[in-house]
């Protein structure tokens, strides 16, 4: 009999849709884009009735008559922290804030000095930055108490969405380790984080794990969608925990990175611990185990900021042609990637690009490498403290749109002085949700044993020693920057 799993990625411009079948075969994906709305300097912001009609929509256009009776399972992943928040009728009470929205730099401090970074990483694991969900609940309580007091539901991004098919209100553990309001070591809200925020627990979704389900589809939905009523919704994942269980990123040793609108270095690990200091998250994984994440916040983003909006060109390789292997770890000039401010492991909201070292000489190809090796060394100053806590990395995947270029991969992979793998096709977090439903739908054992059957290596970029030698140099350099110029940004601001 055929099988058919629906896997959703819920990402920051667009909802992109895959069918896959039992043998885990892409068998058709279908992209759904939404606006952004920027309403302040540093806001970010988007309706979940975009969401909700993009999935209905993208469902209705993914899936044939025929294929219908034999979808099992739907499993949705999405981007991180975003808040949405309902009222008692479950109406959507305000757009959606969004994980780069920097609007809770205030309360973000405030937890992290007033509260301490100790009792946070005592209750949650991880300290506050301003893209967690903690941090805009208080936001809100201070900025907009009559929608604060309104609140009766709080939710994740994709949480919304399996809302709408089910009418169930769900969190998995992943995407709950960004709320900052979950116990992750423990699997539990803390009830510390939810006096501080002055919540209840009812208002937050009940916690799952990934791959469990947590109903089946709305009867009126399965109509409108084609869809038998018995397709089961699993819990799904947040956007990076999903891309690396379509990665086969599960086992000790092993990292995925992802070159998509932010940037991650995601390590799983089998017990769960945190940096002392909470500069990198340590959350949940959809494996049922636990992962350390650094997070750039702009990566794919400072390439295309570059090539689209000041050399005017959409064609990003043609634009790295001119780069030739000669010119790698000598640049002169060096770019800082906190076009948003940044996340891991320096935790500035004030932070901006920069680019330091230009001279008369300086050509525009130096200027994008700089770019290029900039994210590289983003990636490097996560991988770094992952490394100091004990952790070996030798090899990582690589996920998202920066990942088409081999130029790119070559640089992290000297640059980290890691293997590099490339996967035969990478089709991103809405894969792995697929496979998480691909178990819910009880097909599969479980999702580490899943996760690693489908995934297929195409080649391995690996690190060369005098490129390596060259890039510890440059490393050295560019941290010496952040510090030099750290006052400036908040002065500039
Ligand atoms: C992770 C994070 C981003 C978003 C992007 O902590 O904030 O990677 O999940 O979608």
């Amino acid at each position: 009999m055929k099988k058919y799993y629906i896997g959703a990625d819920l990402g920051t411009s667009a909802l992109k849709l895959l069918l896959v079948d039992f043998d885990g075969n892409v068998v058709r994906t279908v992209t759904e884009s939404y606006p952004l709305s920027f309403p302040l300097p540093g806001f970010c912001e988007q309706s979940p009735e975009n969401w909700w009609s993009a999935l209905s929509r993208g469902i209705r256009k993914l899936v044939s008559k025929e294929e219908a009776p034999f979808v099992r399972a739907i499993g949705v992943a999405g981007q991180m922290h975003g808040l949405v928040i309902l009222d008692k009728n479950d109406r959507v009470i305000r757009p959606a804030i969004l994980w780069n929205d920097n609007r809770s730099a205030k309360e973000t401090d405030y937890l992290n000095t007033v509260v301490g970074k100790e009792k946070l990483l005592e209750y949650t694991g991880n300290i506050a930055f301003a893209g967690f969900t903690a941090p805009k609940l208080l936001w809100m309580r201070e900025n907009e108490k009559e929608n604060f007091e309104k609140t009766d539901k709080i939710m994740l991004p994709k949480d919304y969405l399996t809302y709408r098919l089910t009418g169930v209100h769900a969190s998995d553990l992943s995407d709950a380790s960004g709320l900052l309001l979950l116990d992750c070591k423990n699997k539990r809200y803390s009830k510390e984080m939810l006096g501080i925020c002055a919540l209840r627990e009812d208002q937050l979704p009940r916690l799952f794990e990934s791959h469990e389900r947590i109903g089946t589809l709305l009867p009126e939905i399965a109509e409108m969608l084609g869809l038998p009523e018995d397709v089961a919704v699993v819990a799904g994942a947040g956007d990076n925990a999903a891309a690396a269980i379509g990665m086969g990123c599960v086992d000790k040793g092993s990292c995925n990175i992802s070159i998509g609108t932010s940037g991650t270095v995601f390590v799983p690990c089998e017990e769960f611990s945190s940096a002392a200091d909470g500069a990198i998250h340590a959350f949940c994984h959809a494996s049922g185990a636990y992962h350390l994440m650094g997070v750039a916040l702009s990566a794919a983003s400072c390439n295309k900021w570059f090539c689209e909006d000041i050399l005017k060109t959409s064609d990003y390789s043609a634009e790295q042609e001119d780069i030739t292997l000669d010119d790698l770890g000598k640049n002169h000039v060096f770019f800082l990637p906190y076009l948003m401010g940044e996340r891991s492991p320096i935790n500035d909201t004030d932070a901006r690009g920069t680019f330091v070292g230009m001279r008369m000489d300086t050509a525009r190809k130096d200027m994008l490498l700089a770019v290029l090796e900039g994210v590289a060394f983003a990636f490097r100053d996560s991988i770094d403290i992952i490394r100091d806590l004990g952790v070996r990395i030798e090899q990582s995947t690589v996920c998202g749109g920066g990942s088409k270029s081999a130029l790119w991969c070559r640089i992290i992979a000297n640059v980290l002085n890691i293997d590099i793998v490339i996967p035969e096709s990478e089709q991103g977090p809405g894969y792995g949700a697929a496979l998480l439903a691909l178990v819910g739908a009880g097909d599969s054992e479980s999702v580490s044993k899943c996760s690693k059957r489908f995934f297929r290596a195409k080649t391995v970029i690996s690190p060369e020693p005098e490129l390596v030698a060259r890039y510890n140099e440059r490393y050295e350099k560019f941290k010496k920057i952040y510090p030099a110029v750290r006052e400036m940004y908040k002065e500039i601001n």
